[in-house]
């Protein structure tokens, strides 16, 4: 048999995060040789079984070191993104969504890479949005469309679900912890998507033209309101909690006390982003070929590992 040689190369900002991983796989399977840009090389050190995966500790927001490691790809793809900042300003999301798109820009052009795939997020919208994370995730939207060389694709998920997700596995992990879950934002409504069909999306982009210059939009076929995900959650681990909806009020001071908590696992901004509907306008799963996979199909399997051991 003779094995193709890994003659193209992408560099995957954000390559090591949950999305990432799933992707990199998807890309070493097309026999891609992928790099990846880290801040903390060591600890994604499991990656490295990949074949054809190289990974680079770097600071990303030197713009030099970009440029350096963008060469020789064939090309570039931002999965780089924060749920939450540390000030409350809007400048750490500022930092990471939009001033480091403009540099990616300014390297890519510097190491002649001219096909960008970015994550960024659905409803984000520059000027109209509610919060700071989907304000300066539309903002680079904008500044790559507006980059008069870059060959863009851009994919905007609802809340991506999966085995290493925070979004499931944070609700399993807090109705274990306690009998009552205060729950905000509980009427929030979304259409979770599942990591593999986002992952495979963007694999399909990369091999396709058809897909430049283009934004896809990319929802699971259910929608939820999170309160309905959360029971759903509880009902996987077999445990019975009580779910209580908080009203307005109370959900923006849950978020408020979030903000002091260690790692923010709750915030304003978060509460903000809450206040939209994480539904699709227009599923691009369909121009793309796939059909994504629901809630149902896959979160069991994966909650299973959570539940509680039967006392013997
Ligand atoms: N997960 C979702 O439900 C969801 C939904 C819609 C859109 N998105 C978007 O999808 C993308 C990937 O999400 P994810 O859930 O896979 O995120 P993730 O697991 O948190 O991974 C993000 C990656 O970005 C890098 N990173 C984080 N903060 C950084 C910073 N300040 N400077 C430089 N690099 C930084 C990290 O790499 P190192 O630590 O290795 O440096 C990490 O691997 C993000 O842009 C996110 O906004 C996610």
């Amino acid at each position: 048999m003779v094995v193709k040689p890994r003659s193209r190369s992408v560099c995957v900002l954000g390559g090591t995060g949950f999305v990432g991983r799933t992707l990199v796989n998807e890309l070493v399977r097309a026999r891609y040789r992928v790099v990846i840009p880290t801040r903390r090389r060591q600890r994604h050190r499991d990656l490295l079984v990949f074949p054809g995966v190289e990974l680079i500790d770097m600071d990303v927001h030197d713009e030099r070191a970009l440029t350096a490691v963008l060469r020789g790809a064939d090309a570039a793809i931002n999965l780089i993104g924060i749920l939450n900042e540390r000030g409350r300003d809007g400048s750490g999301f500022k930092k990471v969504h939009v001033e480091l798109v403009a540099k990616l820009l300014s390297a890519c052009d510097a190491a002649g890479v001219t096909r960008l795939l970015h994550m960024s997020a659905l409803k984000a919208e520059a000027a109209r949005a509610p919060s700071h994370y989907l304000r300066t995730k539309g903002q680079a939207e904008q500044l790559i469309r507006s980059h008069p060389r870059i060959r863009f694709t851009i994919f905007k998920p609802s809340v991506i679900f999966g085995p290493r997700d925070s979004f499931t596995n944070r609700f399993a992990r807090l109705l274990k912890l306690t009998p009552v879950l205060p729950l905000a934002c509980a009427d929030s409504r979304m259409s979770p998507v599942y990591v593999d069909d986002v992952a495979r999306a963007f694999a399909i982009a990369l091999e396709d033209s058809h897909t430049i210059g283009r934004t896809y939009e990319l929802c699971g076929p259910d929608i939820y309101t999170l309160d309905e995900v959360v029971h759903f959650v509880r009902d996987q681990l077999g445990l019975k909690r009580a779910i209580v909806p908080l009203p307005k009020g109370l959900g923006r001071m849950q978020a408020w006390v979030g903000e002091f908590l260690p790692g923010k696992p709750f915030s304003l901004d978060n509460f903000a982003s809450l206040g939209v509907a994480g539904i699709c306008g227009e599923n691009g799963f369909a121009a793309l070929g796939i059909e994504p996979r629901p809630m149902s199909a896959i979160v069991p399997s994966y909650l299973a590992r959570r539940r509680p051991r039967p006392r013997v």
